[in-house]
Formats: structure tokens, C-alpha cells, sequence
């Protein structure tokens, strides 16, 4: 795992879409994994910036989204879908056909957990997938306890998530109980994987992260095993951090 520290979110945001803006521009054909959540919003915007001030095109680009609230259906507001459009998919020009989120209101849940990792098969699997983590180590929302050799699936959503996730409703009891989410073992199929960590609420996820046992009670602990794995993080977030060699900017 290459650590990258930081010293801020914004400069996360912009050394992440460096980092992803070189890959786009190098390959004729590429697919990414994306995230939502509050970490990747600079990043996107990051993106946005330099497709009005560079013209690069996401024509050639398609993507597969983490995950997605089951019963929000994809206008909602809170729709991981209506997100993707606001934080990124409006303001460049990726295709829309070219982008994938699994729909959390499909009449056969589990028959759209199957078509998805199908799906990610068929267009050849994801090239760079960019990660958020949780505080509770979560990636996508794969919670504590999944199986690391878990497809895509449908998870109950833990009572911490759903407390950080409150922020964007309007109360707590209208944070869906449930989601859809790419698994651990469909996240490990990624050639390569970018996460990107910001802040104090961070802290601990980062020092399991880094210096912690790989478990399943902790499930970015699964990164340590796939061979192409960078972390951009910022000071906060790497805080706790005793003497681990870290590159930096
Ligand atoms: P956040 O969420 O980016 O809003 O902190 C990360 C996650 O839950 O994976």
C-alpha cells in the first residue's frame, strides 16, 4: 500500500484528480469505480474544473458506482444517482449510458446484485476504483463482519452509518435501513484502487487501517492484500500514525 500524505482536503482533492485526470488522459478506454459521500466531492469538483478549463473528455470513460440506497428510486435527492449527476456526470461529458450505479428500487434485489458484478465483468472490470472509508472501516457499505469474499449485495446499514449519513436528510428515520453495494471480493477485482481519507473523524479508520490486523470485523483491512493500492490522506487523518514511512507532497 502506497501512503500519500497530504496536508489538506483540498490539496486531497487535487492531487486525487491528478492522479485519476492522468489515467483518463493516457488510456483510449477506461472504466473507473466511484464513490459518494463527502470525500470525493473535491476530487469531482476537482474534475469539473479542469474539463471547463482543459476540455479533457470523459467520452471514452465509463463507471460503476459503489453502491445505493434501496427504496430511493434514482431521482431522490438523497439517491447516491441524483448525486452522481450534481457532484460530476452533468458537468463533464462521460456519457450517461457509460455510467452505472445499481438501482436500490429494482423489483428483483438479488437479481441486480447479479447483473451488476455481471456487468462490471462484461465491460471488462474496473481499471481504478476510488474509495472513501468509513469511521467504521467500512468501503462501499460493506460493513463490519461482511465476508471478504462477498459479490455485490444487500446490506443492512449499521446505526453508525446511518448517523453519519443523517446529515443529508432531514432526520435520522429517513436514512434507508438498506442498501445495495458492491462487495469486498467485486471491490478486490479493481486493477487498482485509490482511497482517499480527509479529517480528524478519520483518525482511528487510518491507524487500523495502516497498522491493524486484517479482519473482517474491519473490512478496509482487506486492502493490505491486493497489490495496487494508493491512500491519499491528509495530516489529520494520519494523526495517529506512529512511525510509519509516509510519502509526501
Ligand atoms: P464520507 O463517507 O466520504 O462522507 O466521509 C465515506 C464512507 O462512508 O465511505
Amino acid at each position: 500500500m502506497k501512503l500519500i500524505e497530504v496536508k489538506d482536503y483540498q490539496e486531497m482533492s487535487r492531487v486525487a484528480a491528478d492522479y485519476l485526470l492522468s489515467k483518463v488522459k493516457k488510456s483510449n478506454k477506461i472504466t473507473l469505480g466511484l464513490a459518494t459521500g463527502g470525500t470525493p466531492q473535491g476530487l469531482y469538483q476537482e474534475l469539473i474544473n479542469d474539463h471547463q478549463e482543459n476540455k479533457t473528455s470523459y467520452q471514452h470513460v465509463s463507471s460503476f458506482n459503489l453502491d445505493e440506497y434501496i427504496g430511493l428510486s434514482g431521482n431522490h435527492p438523497n439517491s447516491y444517482c441524483h448525486y452522481m449527476k450534481e457532484n460530476l456526470f452533468n458537468h463533464i461529458d462521460i456519457p450517461l449510458e457509460n455510467t452505472h450505479i445499481p438501482s436500490g428500487k429494482a423489483a428483483d434485489l438479488d437479481g441486480e446484485c447479479q447483473a451488476y458484478d455481471e456487468k462490471i465483468h462484461s465491460e471488462g472490470g474496473i481499471d481504478l476504483q476510488v474509495l472513501g472509508i468509513g469511521s467504521n472501516g467500512h468501503i462501499g457499505f460493506n460493513e463490519p463482519g461482511t465476508s471478504f469474499d462477498s459479490p455485490t449485495h444487500i446490506v443492512e446499514l449499521t446505526p453508525s452509518t446511518r448517523e453519519a449519513n443523517a446529515r443529508y436528510f432531514d432526520s435520522i428515520e429517513e436514512v434507508p435501513s438498506h442498501a445495495i453495494t458492491m462487495g469486498i471480493a467485486s471491490i478486490l477485482k479493481s486493477k487498482e484502487i485509490l482511497l482517499l481519507a480527509s479529517g480528524h473523524s478519520k483518525q482511528d479508520a487510518m491507524k487500523k487501517l495502516v497498522e491493524g490486523k486484517i479482519s473482517e470485523d474491519f473490512p478496509a483491512s482487506v486492502l493490505n492484500r491486493h497489490s495496487n493500492v494508493t491512500v491519499i490522506a491528509d495530516e489529520e487523518a494520519l494523526a495517529l500514525l506512529k512511525n510509519h514511512k509516509l510519502l509526501t507532497r
